[in-house]
């Protein structure tokens, strides 16, 4: 008999070696190294796609363009999220850590796409089906095209999807298929790689759309989907926290639409409930005329939300002064208070930071540092903002206030939500056609907009 040939791969990154090793040269990381079975050389197939045609390099002259048939999942926020619906034949990983909701979305999706017409295959290597079954039943999903599969099985996956030909698969989730080819342990990197290119393969081959579940675990992170990421064609994260219960799906990656789109979700005693309008409550619990809050209307993708940051200026007890921040970048707020500090002489160097986007939202853009330095001044000098005026600009380190991008749809949005005055860059083309119901102010410098903010207050 031929000798079994092992390697040893690193469980955090991937890294191969033929030897055994304490620390992962790639990655640096200590004990990660786990001995596995050298798989059978797989060389990819030149296979022909679902529709049967094998491929050949096309002029560019002659590719004809066919818009994606897209379906609806019949939850608006999802259908946002994929880009305008799901491309069949895709593959939708959704991470996100446990507990969170993933299979709650999922078995609410079923239903929804069961309705559509499509016949829907839900592998389960989690619970039983009497606890999917439980689960329905509190969700109001019931179908008769939707077959609930326990099994961690990929090859027996594989041949009751020839045999059945569903129109989507769902898997719940990736870490708990195995395939027994592979000596490596269930949930290892190999295996939920191995597992994942199975599901590509029938995805691209049969025309199957296939979603995947992916849990994200806490710290170790071992065989997350961060290492399928490549892999598949859209990748939706589920995030917020077990103490809220709201839940924003975002796309981190996704070959049939743009990223950074978010979807709101509320779970509730019968699963989720779509939020059509996030804004509404970021702001439902802002206090009128408190001082350090100021509202930003932020680009989430391709829709405007309004968000609060709140800021809590304290003179510093112990000679260091601390900056603290929640869902906001920590070294935007360090440059945002030096630029106070240089530029509009607020002496903040022995004044404690703390700095919060409410809601448990993420900020990542520049266009949010207006809002930023408003509510650090507010807090400062402790005098509040006008409860109905919000405000969007970046600064720059000059202390100049910079254009930022669509404009328009965030005045839009303010002035739906009831906004009477909002603050953007001078430089900025604002279309004033049609925008009546809010008072536009036009600021230049940091010392400007502090000026104008604050006039009536001093
Ligand atoms: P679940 O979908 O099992 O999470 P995941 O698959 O991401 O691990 O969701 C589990 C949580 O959701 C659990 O704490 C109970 C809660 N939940 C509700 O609040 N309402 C519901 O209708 C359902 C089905 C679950
Ligand atoms: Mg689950």
């Amino acid at each position: 008999m031929a000798k079994v040939k092992t390697r040893y791969v690193c469980q955090n990154c991937g890294y191969i070696s033929p030897r055994m090793l304490g620390r992962c040269p790639n990655c640096g990381a200590w004990n990660q190294l786990v001995e596995e079975l050298e798989p059978q050389k797989v060389i990819a197939p030149v296979t022909p796609n679902f529709a049967g045609e094998t491929k050949q390099p096309v002029k560019l002259s002659e590719i004809t363009f066919n818009e994606e048939k897209r379906v609806h999942t019949g939850l608006t926020e999802l259908d946002r999220v994929l880009g305008g619906g799901v491309v069949p034949g895709s593959l939708v990983l959704i991470g996100g850590d446990p507990g969170i909701g993933k299979s709650t979305l999922l078995l609410q999706v079923s239903g929804q796409l069961e309705q559509t017409g499509g016949q829907v295959l839900y592998v389960t290597g989690e619970e039983s089906a009497s606890q999917i079954k439980l689960r329905a039943n509190r969700l109001h999903v019931q179908g008769k095209e939707l077959f609930i599969y326990p099994e961690t099985d990929m090859n027996a996956v594989s041949q009751m999807v020839q045999q059945q030909k569903p129109d989507y698969l769902i898997i719940d989730s990736v870490q708990t298929m195995n395939i027994p080819d592979l000596s490596s342990a269930i949930g290892s990197v190999a295996q939920v790689r191995a597992v994942t290119s199975q599901l590509m393969t029938i995805a691209k081959q049969q025309g199957v759309t296939v979603f995947v579940v992916g849990h994200v675990t806490k710290g170790g992170a071992i065989a997350g989907p961060k290492i399928l990421e490549h892999m598949v064609d859209t990748v939706l994260y589920f995030e917020g926290d077990l103490h809220h219960n709201y839940r924003i799906l975002r796309s981190v990656k996704n070959r049939f639409g743009s990223t950074n789109e978010i979807g709101m979700f509320a779970m509730q005693d019968d699963g989720l409930k779509e939020v059509a309008n996030p804004s509404e409550i970021f702001l439902e619990e802002r206090l009128a005329h408190a001082t350090g809050s100021a509202v930003v209307v932020s680009m989430e993708g391709t829709r405007p939300i309004l968000v609060e940051i709140q800021s809590l200026i304290t003179p510093t007890l112990y000679g260091m002064a601390k900056r603290t921040t929640t869902g906001l970048d920590h070294n935007r707020v360090a440059v945002i208070m030096a630029v106070l500090e240089k530029r509009a002489n607020i002496l903040l160097q022995n004044q404690d930071a703390y700095l919060k986007a409410t809601g448990g939202v993420h900020l990542d853009e520049p266009a949010i540092d207006l809002a930023m330095a408003m509510a650090i001044v507010s807090s400062y000098r402790n005098l509040g903002l006008a409860a109905d005026e919000c405000f969007v600009g970046e600064i720059g380190l000059t202390g100049e206030i910079r254009r930022v991008n669509l404009i328009d749809q965030r005045i839009k949005e303010a002035a739906k939500l009831g906004f009477q005055r909002i603050y953007v860059p001078a430089n900025n083309e604002v279309n004033r056609k049609n925008q009546h119901q809010i008072e536009i102010v036009g600021v230049r410098t940091i010392n400007d907009a502090i000026k104008k903010v604050f006039k009536n207050q001093r």
